[in-house]
């Protein structure tokens, strides 16, 4: 365990509540480089001795930093400084496994289902489908060095991509969009995407390995091709610890 903690000094008669001492300390541990993402904390307890102040204090300081998602609790193991945030542009149309490439993470996924359900209303509307059109749905937990980022649903009219159920080994180890390009020659152009905040279910946390409750991004996409039809729907939620979009403005 790293000793930047003794090295803390609290000033008890400053106008600054301790626990804002106490983030302000291990915030600048963390820019500078003594505390690095994986390393360990010492535990509330631990820390409020060595600091010699209460615990609710140190908790009070851990918590804002976990929401704030420079730590990060597993549970049973303790609260450890988390990695940088994934910062993703919103601007140009790009897959999960380029985005993760990019930065040099090893991209997987774990499928969850692929079938082929009757277009319900959202999806018929997305897609330009009736209702009640075979839809090919693909439910995948996405993955970065083997860590849960992602968990994505992509909805494909079933009649744009005959036998794509016998894919199911292409599409568990690799990229969906270079399968639609490379078995369907379907070329993808742009698309239409929302992006807001919501809960996470208790199956959807449990997938995503994190705590039930806990805030994800939704990121909802209509993907079109060239000649600006419809190809996927897709819902992807963003462990919201992990991701921060970025959008270039101009004017
Ligand atoms: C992103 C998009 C999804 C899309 C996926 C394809 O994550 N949000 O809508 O389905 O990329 O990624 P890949 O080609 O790696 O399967």
């Amino acid at each position: 365990m790293i000793d930047v903690y003794t090295a803390m000094a609290l000033d008890g008669d400053s106008p600054v509540p301790l626990y804002f001492q106490i983030q302000s300390c291990l915030m600048k541990a963390i820019d500078n480089g003594t505390l690095m993402p994986g390393n360990k904390l010492p535990s509330e307890r631990e820390l409020a001795a060595k600091l010699a102040v209460n615990r609710l204090t140190v908790r009070q300081a851990m918590s804002e930093l976990v929401n704030e998602g420079f730590l990060t609790r597993k549970r049973g193991l303790g609260t450890f400084v988390a990695r940088p945030k994934v910062e993703q542009g919103l601007s140009k149309l790009t897959s999960f496994t380029e985005d993760m490439r990019k930065r040099g993470f090893r991209p997987a996924a774990r499928l969850i289902a692929l079938e082929v359900q009757g277009a319900d209303k959202k999806m018929a509307q997305s897609l330009r489908i009736g209702l009640g059109e075979a839809v090919i749905v693909i439910e995948r937990l996405r993955l970065a060095d083997e860590e849960p980022m992602a968990l994505e649903i992509s909805h494909l009219p079933a009649g744009r991509f005959p036998a794509f159920l016998t894919l199911r080994t292409e599409v568990s180890q690799g990229s969906l969009y270079d399968i639609v390009r490379d078995r369907y020659n379907v070329t993808l152009c742009a698309a239409a995407e929302t992006l807001e905040a919501k809960v996470a279910s208790a199956r959807e946390a449990a997938l995503l390995e994190m705590p039930s409750g806990m805030p994800v991004l939704l990121r909802e996409r209509v993907t079109f091709d060239q000649n600006g039809i419809p190809v996927e729907y897709a819902r992807s939620l963003y462990r919201s610890d992990r991701y921060k979009f970025m959008v270039e403005v101009g004017q």
